[in-house]
């Protein structure tokens, strides 16, 4: 049985529909990170799932039992605020024992909780101190062990390292998997960062207008797309618009604006089609050499990006098709330089292919 599970869940506000259908299933023990855009209905779905607003249509089961009309405190779920709020008046160790507290527990158990999540996040030394004399990541610290002191066993994480600086932010997602998977508790982990998604989830479900576009895991999500969404979302693929000129066993061959040829594995569509082929800029590869074959294309490196640890290229071929191609420093023998004549090249199985959207490429690729 499912830990959570949302049967057709609706939820609007006025026009606007922040919640569109959504049908999900939280396993127990999982850390499921929902990936969306600023709007996609992030937080609206967390705060579904704690009982802080009511969805106009749909079920909501906890362990089973329908919790629609169950308020949150009687839910087994805490809800932690997208900007982190502590108490500015009350130190640390007051901040992490509010919760246990007010549940009229008694105060040897208040002080056992305390001081053990204390411990888990590494600031037991700091229990005297007021927020106002931590770093931020510090106060995210402690602000996830107010969470885990609720005692509660499904932690709603709105962006928790939304406001943290790059290193810690990767620091503090390890640590964070690693105290949910330790404590043996259920996360549901917000966030609009798709590296932060593919790295910490067991199980990714891409939230886009209030809409499920996919749920899988990590690898799923990044080398399966399953709509041009998020194969842009997740990965920035290359895009090329074309028609499916020829078909067999062993795949299509797309023609491509500018009298181009893909060749892709799948062989779902009919020829004729108007298609659109996503390949992901990892799996481009780019050689100095010149050389032939199928998805192989003789270019021009227009630019090319340093980002720690790859280099990313945008590559022109022939009158204008741009094609990027992201490596890893460490596997490019001889790093090609603007100017530079290049191939590049893909592997017909890296390729998906999508029926062309009737509202156009761009609409489907575009932030919001
Ligand atoms: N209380 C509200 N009143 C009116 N509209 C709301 C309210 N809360 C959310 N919305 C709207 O619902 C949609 C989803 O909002 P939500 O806050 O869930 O998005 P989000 O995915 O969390 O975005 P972000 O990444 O910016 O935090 C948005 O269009 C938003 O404007
Ligand atoms: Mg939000």
């Amino acid at each position: 049985m499912p830990l959570v599970k949302l049967v057709n869940i609706t939820k609007k506000f006025g026009e606007i529909i922040a919640l569109d259908n959504i049908e999900l299933s939280i396993e127990d023990g999982e850390y499921l990170c929902v990936l969306g855009q600023t709007g996609a209905g992030k937080t609206t779905l967390l705060r579904t799932i704690a009982g802080l607003i009511r969805p106009d249509g749909g079920e909501i089961f906890i362990e089973g039992e329908l919790v629609n009309d169950v308020p949150p405190e009687e839910r087994d779920a805490v809800y932690m605020f997208q900007h982190f709020a502590l108490f500015p008046h009350m130190n640390v160790w007051d901040n992490v024992s509010f919760g246990p507290s007010i549940k009229n527990w008694d105060n040897e158990q208040v002080k056992t909780i305390s001081s053990e999540v204390l411990e888990m996040v590494r600031l037991s030394d700091r229990q005297d101190a007021f927020p106002s004399e931590l770093s931020g990541g510090m106060q995210q610290r402690v602000a996830l062990a107010r969470g885990i002191a609720s005692g509660a066993k499904i932690l709603l994480l709105d962006e928790p390292l939304g406001a943290l600086d790059a290193r810690l932010r990767v620091d503090l997602r390890r640590q964070l998997r690693r105290l949910v998977k330790d404590q043996k508790l259920t996360a549901v982990h917000v966030t609009h960062d798709q590296e932060e998604a593919l790295m910490t989830a067991d199980r990714i479900m891409v939230l886009r207008k209030g809409k499920v576009e996919q749920v899988g895991l990590p690898s799923e999500i990044y080398s399966s797309p399953k709509s041009i969404f998020v194969a842009s979302f997740v990965g920035n693929a290359n895009f090329f618009e074309g028609n499916v000129i020829e078909m067999d066993n062993s795949g299509s061959t797309i023609w491509i604006r500018g009298d181009y040829q893909i060749r892709v594995s799948q062989t779902d569509r009919k020829v004729g089609d108007k298609v659109v082929v996503a390949v992901k800029p990892t799996d481009v590869i780019i050689n100095p050499d010149s050389h032939k074959g199928k998805n192989v294309f003789s270019g021009m490196v227009d630019s090319s990006t340093f980002v720690g640890g790859s280099m990313k290229y945008k590559v022109i071929v022939g009158d204008g098709m741009v094609i990027f191609s992201e490596a890893l420093v460490s596997n490019i023998q001889e790093l090609p330089r603007p100017g530079q004549e290049v191939t590049v090249s893909f592997h017909p199985a890296r390729c998906c292919l999508f029926e062309y959207p009737e509202a156009g490429l761009l609409k489907e690729i575009e932030a919001i």
